[in-house]
């Protein structure tokens, strides 16, 4: 049974970490709406889990920066207690071919999509080691795994990210503490919006590109009881583009 306790959803303000927000309100944990920018985004989604009964908080972080996770995490167990679920949904891209490839944009992608979520995860297993539960769920990507020309940076970053999710979870298995990754293929939101649905989905066997909701409901399941002998593992929810 899961002790008392909050969830923290990075990147919740929009997209794929919003529907995470919304869904793991709706299994009762009081959430933890990180943003960076988009304000109005994550009082939204606040808004929305209160008035639907749930606890919400917004948090402002820039996860690239290195006391962003202490600083975060203690925000929220300052409002609703110890954080015994974390998903790293916060990401970034910044596209170009590894000839052209600027410096910053591969400091920029890895530092948000892989060494930020590293940050939150080592923090948030204090409270989760004590507690001896734990749920941590990982976005990560069908890049990486496979290769996204013009995406070096992004796909070492979800690369990294899958290999450190497999790693950590066989480190803290014994403590009752699971740690994930959902892997989407192509999801409309912010960070697809410059991209053709239309063409992309000629290449998904679904035919179709996901639904930030589609995402959120595996996330759903690995973060609750059910998915408790569930853990060192990628969940791929990409309508069959990877099979
Ligand atoms: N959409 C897809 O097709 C797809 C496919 C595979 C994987 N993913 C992954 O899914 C996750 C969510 O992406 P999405 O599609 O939902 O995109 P999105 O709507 O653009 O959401 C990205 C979120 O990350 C936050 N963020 C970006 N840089 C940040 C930073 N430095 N510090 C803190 N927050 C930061 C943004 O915050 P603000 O907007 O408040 O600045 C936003 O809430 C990402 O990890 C992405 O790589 C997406």
């Amino acid at each position: 049974m899961r002790p008392d306790g909050a969830a923290l959803v990075t990147g919740a303000s929009g997209g794929i970490g919003a529907a995470v927000a919304d869904r793991l309100a709706g299994q009762g944990w009081p959430v933890g709406v990180h943003y960076r920018s988009d304000e109005a985004g994550a009082a939204e989604v606040v808004e929305r889990i209160e008035s639907g009964g749930g606890s919400a908080v917004a948090l402002h972080a820039d996860v690239s920066e290195r006391d962003a996770a202490d600083r975060l995490v203690g925000e929220l167990e300052d409002r609703f207690g110890p954080v015994l679920a974390l998903v790293n949904s916060a990401g970034t891209r910044a596209d170009g071919l590894a000839p052209q490839l600027k410096d910053e944009h591969w400091d920029r992608v890895i530092e948000t999509n892989l060494s930020a979520a590293f940050r939150l995860t080592r923090r948030v297993l204090r409270p989760m080691l004590r507690a001896r539960y734990g749920r941590v769920v990982n976005i990560a990507s069908v890049v990486g795994p496979r290769a996204n020309a013009g995406q070096s940076n992004y796909a070492a970053s979800k690369a990294g990210l899958i290999a450190m999710t497999h790693t950590v979870a066989v480190e803290v298995a014994r403590r009752g503490i699971t740690v994930n990754a959902v892997a989407p293929g192509f999801v409309e939101t912010g960070l697809t919006a410059d991209i053709s649905s239309e063409a992309v989905a000629a290449e998904i066997p679904a035919r179709r590109p996901g639904r930030p909701e589609e995402v959120a409901a595996c996330v759903g399941f690995l973060a609750s009881d059910e998915a408790s002998y569930v853990t060192g593992t990628t969940l791929t929810v990409d309508g069959g583009m990877s099979a």
